[in-house]
């Protein structure tokens, strides 16, 4: 049985196979967009590819909202109605992939099928946070969890628990919109200058030089009411009801001065308000799990919603919550939702039992030896093939060069995990601002992180709980500092990815042969792409970010480029 899903925001489809996921994209890797929220065409034809199969032998697709939502009465404005539109947008871009006579074609339902000639195409509407919640617990490795989700918007609701059990996941608590964590992050990501619902990662990086001078302000700003079990946000602050490009009131400007613009200079008063923001939400979460665990009394904790994304905050939800584990999808963000709402229908609506974990996030496209030498043919460029592109490739970053890493399937979320990066030197403390320089351009404040071989990681961090997928920010052990400075951050923690053999054996032999030459078992990993650009996803794209930017050398498959000077 195939089940595709989709979603809308951050857009992305995933395929399953019999409760098996085969693949899972986000559109900005196809039509080059950043966060692209457009119907995901392409996503959806790449997952139907590799599956080898047409649209019409799909047995379901899930589509990870609920317009259905939309239609019922509420308190607030009709402004918050903003998704009504997938009720015909969803099975209208849906007809494009049958191709054929479209006169044929017919919407029998809102959220049924929609019937042509050959056959039909069953739609399913899927709650937004089950399908987060399902797309955390369903392909963990738990048995049991307690669930926590957290985001902006998603079907009127901005944070659910749930207990997560076999193949069943139950509600237990939620908070209703406009008490928003995701949205009082966005406003306070564009009061600082930031694009709201994309750069919440530089406030997360801009915190680690500030103080909290201004945390008892944000303590009034949002909390977690444990007597009712939901969040509470102070809404004078914030513009919810009528839709403004302004996210925050005068109010908020009253309590923390005036706004920052985004070419203005960044003083220590927004640095101290990235910082108590940030150490205000974290304590706000840690208050969530420490009521979520006294009432589901579990030791596993399943986090996920686009809130999930802020590693440093689940650093800490390891360290001072009540859970003994805690496991984050890769794409954590509405992306992962796609993969969410197919193991939703899969587990809890047909019944079938878990089969899958998700050990990796290499579900996107890969491309053989002989379509990347194809590529490098036509582009003209000169390159040699090498028997083993490891042991070169280390010995490079050793020499204090910069290389693009480009081997097997792409990863699925936002994080480059060693299929799609950039590694250079972690001992070389001005690699950051030469990566920067040359190639990244992107803000000065921004840590880059740490892959480490997952047999060494007690010898770098403080917590040697794994974290695959770079979800995780740990604290780097003192006597590390000097010797990886160019991943440690202003306050002395790493957004590390604990590498393995089995799930990535190319890259763990990469370490492995930097070790060797070096006797460090880590190495910088940042993702291949310029500054404010989706990562490369094609040969095509790897090259020419290659020739566009100041990488030193290009490993893809087997190949390496190197420039002449
Ligand atoms: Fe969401």
């Amino acid at each position: 049985m195939y089940i595709l899903g989709l979603n809308d925001s951050n857009s992305a489809a995933a395929i399953i196979k019999d409760g098996e996921l085969i693949a899972a994209a986000r559109e900005e890797r196809f039509d080059r967009i950043k966060f692209s929220d457009s119907y995901p065409t392409k996503a959806v034809d790449y997952c139907l590819s590799t599956a080898g199969i047409g649209i019409k032998e799909l047995d379901y697709i899930v589509f990870a909202w609920n317009p259905g939502h939309e239609l019922e009465p509420q308190c607030s404005s009709a402004a918050v109605r903003d998704h009504k539109h997938f009720l015909h947008y969803i099975p209208n871009n849906l007809l494009r992939h049958i191709g054929g006579d479209k006169s044929n074609k017919r919407i029998a339902s809102i959220d049924e099928k929609i019937e042509f000639n050959e056959g039909e195409l069953s739609i399913r509407f899927v709650p937004h946070h089950h399908s987060h919640a399902a797309g955390a617990f369903f392909v963990s490795p738990y048995e049991k969890a307690a669930i926590m989700t957290i985001d902006g918007y998603g079907d009127d609701i901005t944070h659910k628990f749930f207990i997560g059990e076999g193949n069943k996941l139950e509600p237990v608590g939620k908070t209703l919109f406009p008490h928003s964590m995701g949205h009082v992050y966005a406003a306070v990501t564009q009061f600082l200058g930031y694009r709201a619902n994309s750069d919440e990662w530089k406030v997360m990086g801009l915190a680690a030089y500030g103080n909290q001078d201004y945390y008892d302000r944000f303590a009034k700003v949002i909390r977690f009411d444990k007597d009712v079990g939901e969040l509470r946000v102070n809404l004078d602050l914030f513009s919810y009801y009528i839709w403004t490009p302004r996210r925050y009131t005068d109010v908020f400007i009253n309590m923390f001065g005036p706004e920052r613009y985004p070419n203005d200079e960044i003083t220590d008063r927004h640095m101290n308000i990235a910082a108590s923001f940030q150490k205000r939400i974290e304590d706000v979460v840690l208050d969530m799990c420490t009521y979520l665990a006294e009432k589901t009394d579990m030791d596993n904790l399943c986090f996920s919603g686009g809130v999930a994304m802020n590693s440093k905050m689940n650093g800490r939800i390891l360290d001072e919550s009540p859970f003994s584990k805690v496991w984050v999808q890769p794409s954590a963000d509405d992306a992962g939702c796609s993969l969410g709402a197919c193991f939703y229908y899969w587990n809890q609506v047909l019944g079938n039992d878990r089969s899958f974990i998700m050990e990796h996030d290499y579900w996107g496209p890969g491309f053989s030896d002989d379509e990347i030498k194809s590529v490098l043919d036509n582009s003209l460029v000169s390159y040699e093939y090498l028997e083993n592109p490891e042991s070169e490739a280390a010995k490079s970053i050793a020499d204090n060069k910069v290389i693009g890493w480009f081997q097997g399937r792409m990863e699925h979320g936002q994080r480059a995990l060693g299929n799609r990066s950039l590694l250079a030197d972690p001992r070389d403390p001005k690699m950051k601002d030469k990566i920067n320089g040359l190639i990244k351009h992107r803000e000065w404040y921004r840590p880059f992180a740490p892959s480490v071989m997952e047999e060494y990681q007690g010898d770098y961090f403080e917590i040697d709980h794994h974290s695959p997928f770079m979800q995780m920010v740990y604290p780097v052990r003192k006597d590390k500092h000097d010797v990886i400075p160019a991943v440690v951050h202003n306050d002395g923690t790493g957004r590390l990815q604990t590498v393995t053999k089995v799930a990535n054996k190319r890259y763990w032999k990469l370490i492995d042969e930097f070790r060797k030459i070096t006797g460090v078992a880590v190495v910088l990993d940042t993702s291949f792409n310029d500054n404010d650009e989706p990562i490369v996803c094609s040969p095509k794209e790897a090259v020419r970010t290659f020739y566009g930017t100041g990488i030193h050398e290009l490993y893809m498959g087997n190949y390496r480029i190197v420039k002449s000077k």
